[in-house]
């Protein structure tokens, strides 16, 4: 493995029953990137990243993230990777400070400055202002907020976001986007995000990957794609442009 992968797979694969949710994938994730995880509904994309935190055992192939094989040291590689997932799930009785006090507790981060640390979260995703709210009570876009708060609170090297900003409204989302594009810049988090929302890709993904029917069917920097399919770079074609000229072609 090259040093500055943070994630490489080979051949990963995953079977049920006689499908291949995902087939014989190869992906390389550099340290410091942040990659955008295309492909329509049903592609493989959770799939992928539960076998990358461990979650899912691999039908085939191997994975490697922050140099650790996530079927056998599943617990290392849940100490450096925030995963937030489809549907964050939350519980509703509690406020958001003590949200974020019961995941330290449950990585057992030290209590030393623990409310600091809280706080600082809070205002990093803008929810210093809710700090008393139940969480029952916070709109969707809160409760991603949330989400990401604790996530980050363990200082994870990587970021896995699955569909963060579905049903966040507009300015929602480009403020999700423009908070996950901080973090990759401020604090060198790597990111491997998958999204439908291709306007907001393009704008922070350093590459891209589409996956179609398990299979990763191109990867690279949108220039190169655009170069590939159209024959010019990035500035004349969108992801959009791009990601359905894969598509129809498959
Ligand atoms: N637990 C499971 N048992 C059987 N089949 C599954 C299971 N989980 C996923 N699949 C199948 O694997 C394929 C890939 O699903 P996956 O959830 O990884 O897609 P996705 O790319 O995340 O899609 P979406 O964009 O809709 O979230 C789908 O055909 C799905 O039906
Ligand atoms: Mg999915």
């Amino acid at each position: 493995m090259q040093s500055d992968n943070i994630i490489e797979t080979v051949g990963l694969t995953k079977r049920y029953q006689r499908q291949k949710a995902v087939d014989d994938l190869s992906l390389t994730v550099t340290e410091g990137e942040i990659f955008g995880f295309l492909g329509p509904n049903g592609a493989g994309k959770t799939t992928t990243l539960l076998m990358l935190m461990g979650l899912s055992n691999p039908s085939g192939g191997t994975a490697r993230v922050c140099g650790l094989d996530p079927t056998r040291d599943p617990k290392e590689v849940k100490r450096l990777v925030g995963y937030l997932p489809e549907n964050v799930g939350f519980y509703g009785d509690l406020n958001a400070v003590q949200s974020l006090e019961y995941i330290a507790s449950l990585n057992a981060l030290s209590p030393e400055g623990l409310d600091r640390k809280i706080l600082e979260m809070l205002e990093l995703v803008g929810l210093e202002e809710n700090t008393g709210k139940k969480v029952a009570a916070f709109s969707r876009g809160m409760k991603q907020r949330l989400g990401i708060a604790e996530v980050l609170i363990k200082d994870p090297k990587v970021l896995f976001l699955d569909e963060p900003t579905l049903g966040l409204d507009p300015e929602g989302a480009i403020r999700f986007m423009e908070l996950v594009e901080s973090l990759n810049r401020d604090r060198n988090i790597t990111v491997l995000l998958s999204s439908h929302n291709l306007y907001q890709v393009q704008k922070i993904s350093h590459r891209v990957g589409i996956m179609i029917e398990g299979r990763m069917v191109a990867s690279g920097s949108i220039g190169s794609l655009a170069e590939e399919k159209f024959g010019v770079g990035e500035k004349e074609y969108s992801l959009e442009e791009i990601y359905m000229k894969y598509f129809q072609e498959v």
